[in-house]
């Protein structure tokens, strides 16, 4: 570490290409909160920018260890869903995590900038380690430090994400600047959260004050790119609801969490805004809405999941992708762990 703390003319408005950087954690599979608030962005990002796509599997063990050929599964089953959405592995790169050591290199450094205020104050830290957080694993608190490695590896710009992890951006923006206060130079970019859409934060079916999550106990809260047609209906059926009609307007859903929810959901999907969306279906009841809701979802959901459940039938095929999309995010992130070890001072030859 350098010994003169204020700014240098070293410190400089660096400009970083830009480049997106996102990931998703294996377990439990997609759900259309992941879809509609993180996946379909990333899949729109990559007509302009070079992407790097990461199913997070070290960030899985935060919260428990699977068996070992379910885990391996899930990584491929989330690795094919992605594909199957339009990710493309040729033209971009995608692979899962444990296979570039680099992220936990960096993490470790990252563990040693940021400060234990900044990660106690971490929500979603808090709702994961529950009322037991003596209990909760080392990596579960040092996990947006491992997010922040894995972003800043490959000097991304820009984060497409669902609005929960809005925070943890925060926090990655502050390592970087640390970082580069610290040591008085401009390593790292400041990274832009993409939070776009009308599903930022899709809901629980069953709750609409709860997060859709692939870890709730209760499948009927979530969808599931897997899931199969008479599945999704049943479950949009089922959700939760009031007994008022839809308004025509956003106003008339304050104070209607489940109906705000369905509401969102079919504007999403339909990609169109909240507003469009309830001058279409506005005035309509829940009982006529929810089917034209099912069948919006299915219409999308369907092809996706055929074409996931194809992939599925070939992992060797999976894995030569994954295989190949670690190679070439190795290659970005070399050069920049080299980078840091310089500008930290650890001896390599
Ligand atoms: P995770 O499943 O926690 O790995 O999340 C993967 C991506 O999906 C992240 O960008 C999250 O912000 C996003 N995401 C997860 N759940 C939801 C939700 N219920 N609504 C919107 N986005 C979500
Ligand atoms: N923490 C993210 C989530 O649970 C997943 C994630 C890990 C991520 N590393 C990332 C997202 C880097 C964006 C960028 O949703």
């Amino acid at each position: 570490m350098s010994d003169a703390s204020p700014l240098t003319p070293s410190l400089s408005d660096v400009e970083f290409p830009k480049r997106i950087f996102s990931g998703i954690q294996p377990s439990g599979g997609m759900t259309l909160g992941n879809y509609l608030g993180a996946i379909r962005n990333w899949v729109a990002m990559q007509a302009e920018f070079d992407c790097v796509y990461c199913v997070v599997d070290w960030h899985a063990i935060t919260a428990s260890f699977d068996a070992p050929e379910s885990f391996r599964t899930a990584t491929r089953e989330m690795a094919a869903s992605l594909i199957a959405c339009g990710i493309d592995p040729e033209k971009h790169i995608l692979f899962n995590q444990s296979q570039n050591p680099d992220h936990v290199e960096l993490a470790w450094i990252f563990n040693c900038v940021a400060r234990m205020g900044w990660l106690n104050r971490m929500t979603q830290f808090k709702e994961k380690a529950g009322k037991n957080r003596e209990n909760a694993s080392t990596g579960l608190f040092v996990y947006p430090n491992l997010m922040a490695a894995d972003i800043l590896a490959y000097k991304a710009t820009h984060v497409p994400v669902g609005d929960d992890q809005r925070q943890h951006l925060e926090l990655t923006r502050d390592i970087a600047q640390k970082f580069n206060h610290d040591f008085e130079r401009t390593v790292f970019p400041i990274v832009e959260p993409l939070i776009l859409g009308a599903a930022t934060r899709v809901m629980s079916l069953r709750d609409g004050t709860k997060k859709m999550s692939k870890s709730d106990a209760s499948d009927m809260s979530r969808i599931n790119l897997r899931d199969d047609s008479d599945t999704i209906a049943a479950k949009i059926r089922k959700a939760k609801t009031d007994p008022e009609a839809l308004p025509s307007e956003p106003e008339g859903l304050a104070g209607r969490p489940e109906a705000e929810n369905l509401a969102n959901i079919y504007a999403a999907l339909r990609g169109v805004t909240l507003e469009e969306a309830l001058r279409e279906v506005g005035g309509k009841q829940f009982s006529e809405f929810k089917p034209i809701l099912a069948e919006t979802a299915i219409a999308i959901f369907a092809p996706i999941a055929e074409s996931l459940n194809r992939m599925m039938a070939d992992p060797a095929e999976i894995d030569r992708i994954l295989a190949k999309g670690a190679q070439r995010a190795r290659a970005v992130s070399n050069p920049v762990l080299a980078e840091l070890r310089e500008v930290i001072g650890f001896v390599h030859g």
